[in-house]
This record gives structure tokens, sequence and C-alpha cells, in this order.
């Protein structure tokens, strides 16, 4: 089926799936969107009430559909599955969520559907795993949300903490989005200024306390909002928006994508997060940045965590 550039579907019309179509409309990046659940009823709701603001947009068409409608899609969101509920960590729903993976997927390749799909639904790692081998598709069109998220927390904190535009802080968090990952500290700048160097421009000279406090922060940022309101969808629908943006758009960005790793980094067999080319073709590469010895380590030891994972969850 011929793709159409400027349609996108979303599966999963929860919290994270209705906020990230609402993200979509307002990008007018896109000229239709699907909106598919279980729960149809869901999902014609969902298309209504983002419709309703559309006066207010761009012209395009929203609606709930089958899979049949999201085959000429240039890129499929995935976020359905269960979300985490206090207490729980993200790889506490990797059996489920696999499961209902093992009922979407087919769907798609059976349908020989040809454009990416971008996977959301958390643990985002494991179901970027699962969806590659459950489709068999080319690696390059099937990528998770992975750290983008866990990137821009770090990029505001660091914003808030030192006084500057979160837009001129390049930092990247890398590995599992989970309790694995990695704050990559040792490549951190503020527009080409190492980070500890314009901490020290901005009168902060604490260093490790502070970079410990914020990448802490940052892993906990999801318990913290989920305590307080047991969901978190605004931060994500943004990265959607984001990572959908630099596809359609061809823009070749660099983002801390979840993708599946053949040796760049030591690592492979796993998909996780590290700096990747994202445009058209969706991955094009992922890109070496320099770590430190601990960083390598730590990147090394989010694998095997996830690694393990996957063992129990395809044995
Ligand atoms: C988040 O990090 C829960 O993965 C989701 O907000």
């Amino acid at each position: 089926m011929n793709i159409q550039e400027r349609k996108v579907g979303v599966i999963g019309c929860g919290f994270v799936g209705s906020s990230s179509a609402f993200a979509l409309m307002q990008s007018g990046l896109f000229s239709e969107i699907v909106l598919n659940d279980v729960d149809r009823e869901r999902a014609e709701g969902e298309a209504l009430d983002i419709s309703h603001g559309l006066p207010f947009a761009k012209p395009m068409k929203i609606y709930a559909g089958d899979y049949d409608d999201l085959m000429d899609c240039s890129i499929i969101v995935i976020t359905a599955g269960a979300g985490q509920k206090p207490g729980e960590t993200r790889l506490d729903l990797v059996k489920k969520n696999v499961g209902i993976f093992k009922s979407i997927i087919p769907e798609i390749a059976k349908r020989k559907y040809e454009g990416i799909l971008l996977i959301v639904a958390n643990p985002v790692d494991i179901l970027t795993y699962a969806a590659v081998k459950l489709s068999g598709f080319p690696e390059n069109r099937v990528f998770g949300s992975g750290t983008v998220l866990d990137t821009a927390r770090l990029k505001y904190l660091l914003g808030e903490h030192l006084s500057i535009d979160n837009r001129s802080v390049h930092a990247f968090i890398i590995g599992e989005h989970g309790d694995s990952e990695i704050a990559a500290w040792s490549s951190a700048n503020v527009s080409g200024i190492p980070l500890n160097d314009f901490c020290e421009l901005r009168g902060h000279l604490e260093h490790d306390a502070s970079m410990k406090r914020i990448a802490e922060d940052v892993k906990n940022s999801a318990y913290e909002i989920i305590a307080k309101k047991k969901a978190t969808y605004y931060g994500i629908a943004m990265s959607v928006r984001r990572i959908c943006e630099a596809i359609i758009r061809d823009e070749k960005s660099i983002l801390p994508v979840s993708s599946m790793q053949h040796g760049e980094y030591g690592i492979s067999d796993v998909s996780l997060s590290v700096p990747a080319i994202v445009g058209r073709q969706g991955v094009e590469r992922v890109v070496s940045i320099d770590l430190s010895e601990e960083e390598k380590e730590a990147l090394q030891a989010s694998a095997d965590t996830l690694k393990k994972v996957i063992e129990d969850a395809f044995s």
C-alpha cells in the first residue's frame, strides 16, 4: 500500500495515546490521524474531543480506525498497554504488555506495513525488541521513544539549575528508559562549554552533589508524577511529537531513541537508547559519543539488566 506521508496512526488511546494525538494534532505535521484502541468507543470519543480543537489549529482529519486504516500511515505510534501504578517499575509491566504486543504486532506484520513503528508503551526497550522480533521489519523502522523523555527532563532540570534556556543544554540520558539509565555527564555541555565550566560561570561549585541529585531527580521523575497524579503523559506526548517531527521533516536529528544495538558501544542483541540519527528512514544509524569508563560500565550493566528481562520474557 502506498504510504501517505502526512498520515499518522496511534494504537492505544489511554492517557499517553490521546495526549500524543493531541500534541500531534497541534504540531501541524499531519493531515490525518487515525486512533485505534481495543475499546472502539474510547478511540471515537478521543477523536471527537481532539477534533473540536481543530478550528484553533490547522485543517486535518482525526478519526477512529482499525488495522486496515493504519496501513498507509507513515508512522504508527504504539502506546497500548498497561501503565505503571504507584510502586511499580516499568519492568514490572513486561509480561502483560509483551502479551498485548503479541496480539498487535502480528496484525501489522501480516498486512505488510511499510512505514515506521514508534514504540512508546513500557517497558519501552523490551517492547521495542519484541516489536522488532515479532514484525520481522527492518530495524531502522522499528524503534522506541527510549530516553528522549528522560533527556528532556535532564535538560529541563539543568536549565533550571543554571538559569539558562534548556534548549542550549546538550546532554543525554542513555541506556534503559528506567532504573538503570545513565546520565552521560562526560559529554554534557552548554552550547559547547563543558558543563562543569558553565556551572562555575553560574556560581555552582558542588559539581558531584548537583549531578548526582539531578540524575536521581530525572530517574525518579515518573515515580514522583505517578505518586502524585497516577500517570505521566504530557512529557511523553511532546517527546512523541518531537520524534515524529524529526521523521516527517527528514531532519536527521540526533535523538536518544531505543534501537537494536549491533556492537557500536560494545552492546548487541538488545534495544536501548544511545544517540542516533533520526530522519525519514527512521533510525539511520547510532552515533558514538565519548563516555567515561564509569559510564561505559553503567551502560553495559543497563544492557545486561534488559537482556535478563528479555531472557525471562521470551524463554
Ligand atoms: C515516564 O517516564 C512512565 O515511562 C513513563 O514518564
